[in-house]
């Protein structure tokens, strides 16, 4: 099974689930160490003031990379080192982290893949209301200009968002991620304002000349129990109008703005329900859509759902009224995700007829096991398997015409997992938090000969 000659693969990370180094060099704080400080919040306490200290051992971590012959690396710049109270002139000594990274990264012959925004808003500006308040969107702008000063010259694949149906819903919905805030109307608000941050940061960027703009999102194939093993089955209209219901929620909410500058009905109805549509401006839908390359697909289970008629919406989910929320017959990983490779294809073949004017690349995909190191080794099978299996739809949905440009696999390095801290492993790299030494789990070595065969 042999990719396109161009394919491009690679690993991806986020600035606060590595670097570490939170006070270092003129940081300022971010909701992610107001919130991982607070108890309750993290599975075991866990905060990312260390992580992987990956800010100390960058040059290793890139060393590594090169031996497992990765083409691309997707990291996040944090936006508390580069303006450590959200806005005004830009931390020189932030970015250089990031300017000496891209240089040995350039070095070992390794993309850089930059995300802008990978959930560690600067403190100060949720203190201002975070992406509640419009104004941070501006300010996105700004800080996406200031990055892109000083590594626009040797970066051309560039990220604006990671996930903001994650940054909004569980950040501003159930409050599972930071800041921690639990209320609807404030979730849809942020999911606007996250969506013109983006707008307005690739419009900036490609007037600065980036090559290539993607949005990240979050997206999965929304089915019914049947359809998890059967992707034939019929849903009734009921249990298909709940699964059209959450995969607007989940996937159109975010892209048929970006794509085509419009919300859809039930969106715009939701809004109205929570708070009202005030909050969108006339002439924002065309400013989301500024134009993009591509579409980063972040996919690790299908949302399996039924119709539940009286069900109250659930508070990650405003306009999921009548919508249950239900388990798949499936084996599942250590977060208790279900593992459905077909899953991905599925999904895959699906976006690219939804939205063909832009490419796709797998911009995250793995999975969390109990992994143990046996002898400075650590066999695990069930992750090779899983990222197997993956691949193979990958191939999959290629194969069916999807403009599929790359994958690469969450994560480089085992790492802080948000709220559930550091006791799930993502990492095709080991890392042994009290000593930081890492050791390469039998994926990353099998990872290594698939590109170096260019296939399974
Ligand atoms: C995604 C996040 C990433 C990581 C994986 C497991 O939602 O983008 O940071 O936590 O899940």
């Amino acid at each position: 099974m042999i990719f396109p000659e161009s394919f491009v693969w690679g690993a991806a990370t986020a600035s606060y689930q590595i670097e570490g180094a939170v006070k270092e060099d003129g940081r300022g704080q971010s909701i992610w160490d107001t919130f991982s400080h607070s108890p309750g919040n993290v599975a075991g306490g866990d905060t990312g003031d260390v992580a992987c200290d990956h800010y100390h051992r960058y040059a290793d971590d890139v060393s590594l990379m090169r031996e497992l012959r990765l083409a691309a690396y997707r990291f996040s710049v944090a936006w508390p080192r580069v303006q450590p109270d959200g806005s005004g002139p830009a931390n020189p000594k932030g970015l250089a982290f990031y300017d000496m990274l891209v240089d040995k990264l350039l070095e070992a012959e390794i993309s850089p893949y930059v995300t802008l925004y990978h959930w560690d808003l600067p403190q100060a500006l949720e203190e201002r209301g975070g992406w509640t308040d419009r104004d941070t969107a501006y300010r996105f702008a700004e800080y996406a200009e200031a990055v892109h000063d000083r590594l626009g010259d040797r970066v051309g694949h560039w990220a604006t968002l990671n996930e903001p149906w994650v940054a909004a819903f569980l950040g501003y919905g159930n409050g599972v991620h930071a800041p921690g805030r639990r209320d609807p109307a404030s979730a849809m608000r942020a999911a606007h304002h996250l969506l013109l941050g983006h707008g307005l940061a690739a419009r900036r960027l490609r007037e600065l000349g980036a090559q290539e703009l993607m949005l990240v999102v979050n997206s999965a194939p929304v089915l019914t129990p049947a359809q998890v093993n059967d992707p034939e089955a019929v849903a009734g209209p009921a249990d298909a109008a709940a699964a059209h219901r959450i995969h607007t929620l989940l996937t159109r909410q975010f892209l048929d703005p970006a794509i085509y500058g419009r919300y859809p009905e039930e969106v715009l109805e939701t809004a109205e329900r929570n708070g009202g549509t005030g909050h969108i401006k006339d002439g924002d839908l065309e400013t989301i859509a500024a134009p993009i390359e591509q579409i980063g697909v972040n996919y690790y289970n299908p949302c399996v759902v039924e119709a539940g008629p009286g069900e109250p919406a659930d508070a990650a989910w405003p306009g999921s009224e009548g919508v249950r929320f239900a388990g798949a017959d499936a084996p599942t990983t250590a977060m208790g995700w279900p593992i459905v490779p077909d899953g991905l294809s599925r999904l895959l073949i699906r976006l690219s007829r939804d939205y063909p004017q832009v490419g796709l690349m797998v911009t995250e995909n793995g999975a969390a096991f109990d992994d143990v190191v046996e002898n400075g080794r650590v066999h695990d099978a069930d992750r090779v398997s899983y990222l197997d299996g993956h691949l193979r739809e990958v191939h999959r949905a290629i194969e069916a015409g999807a403009d599929l440009r790359g994958y690469l696999v969450w994560s480089l390095l085992d790492n802080f997992e948000w709220a559930e801290g550091y006791r799930r492993r993502f990492g095709i790299v080991h890392v042994d938090y009290s000593t930081q030494a890492r050791v390469p789990k039998d994926s990353a070595l099998w990872y290594r000969d698939v590109i170096v065969r260019n296939g399974l």
